[in-house]
């Protein structure tokens, strides 16, 4: 078993990890993330105070499934694609992509939680660790720039301070020829309630960047091709192995589209 000590921002990752856990021990998983699970067994860890239960653990995935599901497009149609997988937390998308080994897979968070990653995961040759601030631009010299690049960044913009997340943005189109970035975004409402997000509050840590309307990324060199709210993230075969709790959850989100607005997933070409 391994302890572990996060703290702040570091600390919600562990509350996502135990989201996909909880969907793989689910009646009807939507990601079956074995990995997350045999993680969250090997952590030494209270994961029942974390501030996610079954209901909230459902929000993780259909949050996930629709940025794997892009990442894997892009992935097909770029066998050679370099992969910066930034606020990777504890998550196992490179085990759920299964890349090619044409592929380089980058995985970047803070040192601490890329040691408890090196300790948990099993080593690949086209997957590297990065134990830094993404927003402590050094890292980014020890990626090559030569391929196309897919960037992925899930809940992670919110926890950087605005200027400190739309100057990575910049660094990394001039940085690459061409790619995509697929992230999340909170927008300004879910900043000001970030009190009433309960992983969140739990982990103590603190939200910053709000972002009202995706297109407000493009003057930084990106090109929003999708963009869903939170109100369409669940596809039809997904809703259909909702339990019906979850699916008058997301009814509501279409009743009241402000509260689907507080949150998209977004991918964008440059
Ligand atoms: C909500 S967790 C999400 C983790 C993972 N992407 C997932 O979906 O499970 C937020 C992650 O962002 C990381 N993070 C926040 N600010 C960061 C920064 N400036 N540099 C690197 N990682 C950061 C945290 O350490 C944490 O692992």
């Amino acid at each position: 078993m391994e302890k572990v000590r996060f703290t702040e921002e570091k600390a919600t990752n562990l509350a996502t990890l135990y989201g996909r856990a909880l969907d793989y021990r689910s009646a009807h998983p939507i990601l079956g993330d074995k990995a997350a699970d045999d993680a969250v067994r090997r952590i030494d860890y209270d994961f029942t105070k974390i501030g996610i239960s079954p209901d909230r653990a459902v929000s993780v995935v259909l949050r996930a499934k629709p940025i794997d599901d892009w990442a894997a497009e892009y992935l097909r149609d770029h066998p050679d694609a370099i992969v910066l997988h930034l606020g990777c937390g504890m998550d196992t998308r490179f085990q759920r992509l299964a890349p090619p080994e044409t592929v380089h897979w980058y995985d970047v968070d803070y040192p601490e939680v890329v040691e408890l990653r090196e300790k948990l995961y099993e080593h690949a040759p086209n997957h590297t660790h990065i134990g830094s601030s993404v927003t402590d631009f050094g890292w980014l010299d020890r990626v090559p720039s030569d391929q196309p690049a897919l960037i992925v960044a899930e809940g992670l913009t919110m926890y950087l301070k605005p200027e400190a997340g739309t100057e990575l943005i910049r660094r990394l189109v001039a940085k690459f020829g061409s790619g995509e970035l697929i992230c999340d975004l909170f927008n300004r409402t879910a900043i000001k309630i970030q009190k009433l997000n309960a992983p969140v509050r739990k982990a103590g840590a603190t939200l910053y960047w709000g972002v009202d309307d995706p297109r407000e990324l493009e003057r930084y060199g990106l090109t929003c091709e999708s963009s869903l709210d939170a109100g369409h993230w669940a596809t039809p075969d997904v809703l259909a192995k909702m339990g019906p709790m979850t699916r008058f959850q997301l009814r509501m989100l279409k009743v009241f589209p402000a509260l689907a607005r507080t949150a998209h997933i977004v991918r964008y070409r440059f």
